[in-house]
């Protein structure tokens, strides 16, 4: 079975076959599913979410593209949430530089981002970290925040292998997805060549970013398995193999899951 770590399956894209298409993941080898929260709407669509799927589990949190969603209410509604016995992990949270230039508000992406990972270390669940264009500043907030003692995984890894061992080095997992079955993805190869086995999780980003041969098209979890097919060829073992260890990864982090 494979654990998906990061989808969106509260997105509109999935509106018209959403339930049609989670009912038929189980026969398809898909055994877990963690629905990530982008805004505050779509936190609120997740809780619905996990209560009509036993095997689909959520994080809350706001996207660092959608902190204008937050405020000290949303804040708390955060913080009794990540008590639900279905909520497993605070995210995503992060920096987005490549979508916000401005200062002030890559600022108060910052701001928000520290205070939501100090709400995880308050309510003890791991976080999902989002990190776009910001490698610098990412890396400098989770060290002075003392990132270290709060578990996570930095998701969709697009930095450099080097980045990837520090965060390892910080107890900190390493999504990967779709983008390491692409022929450019030079540095995401090397990357996963490197980091041990122990410190990756499979995931999709669905709807985005397909893996080839279906790169372009809407993704879902069902593409996992060309993921795992590229992780192994890189590892030199078999797609078994690196979805178990992706399966072990996943259920030592996210200690909410069954
Ligand atoms: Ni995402």
């Amino acid at each position: 079975m494979i654990f998906e770590s990061h989808a969106h399956y509260d997105d509109k894209q999935f509106d018209l076959d959403r339930d049609e298409l989670l009912c038929s993941m189980k026969e398809n080898g898909i055994g877990r599913i963690i629905n990530v929260g982008s805004d505050f709407a779509s936190c609120r669509r997740i809780v619905e979410l996990v209560r009509q799927y036993d095997f689909i589990y959520g994080a809350v949190g706001i996207h660092p593209s959608d902190i204008e969603d937050l405020n000290e209410t949303v804040y708390e509604w955060l913080k009794v949430t990540a008590n639900d016995s279905k909520i497993v992990a605070i995210g995503e949270i992060g920096l987005d530089y490549y979508w916000e230039k401005e200062l002030t508000a890559q600022r108060r992406q910052r701001d928000w981002f520290a205070r939501q990972m100090e709400l995880a270390r308050e309510v003890s669940l791991p976080v999902i970290i989002h990190s776009r264009d910001a490698a610098e500043d990412t890396l400098k907030l989770m060290q002075k925040i003392h990132a270290e003692e709060i578990p996570g995984v930095v998701h969709c890894f697009s930095y450099s292998p080097e980045l990837a061992e520090e965060y390892v080095k910080m107890g900190y997992y390493i999504g990967v997805g779709g983008v390491v079955t692409f022929k450019n993805a030079r540095k995401l190869k090397e990357t996963v060549k490197r980091i041990p086995l122990e410190r990756l999780l499979l995931e999709t980003d669905c709807p985005y970013l397909s893996p080839e041969p279906n790169r372009g098209k809407r993704n879902s979890s069902l593409n996992l398995p060309y993921v795992a097919r590229e992780i192994a060829a890189l590892k030199g073992i078999t797609e078994q193999e690196a979805a178990d260890a992706s399966w072990e990864n996943a259920m030592r982090l996210f200690t909410k899951v069954k």
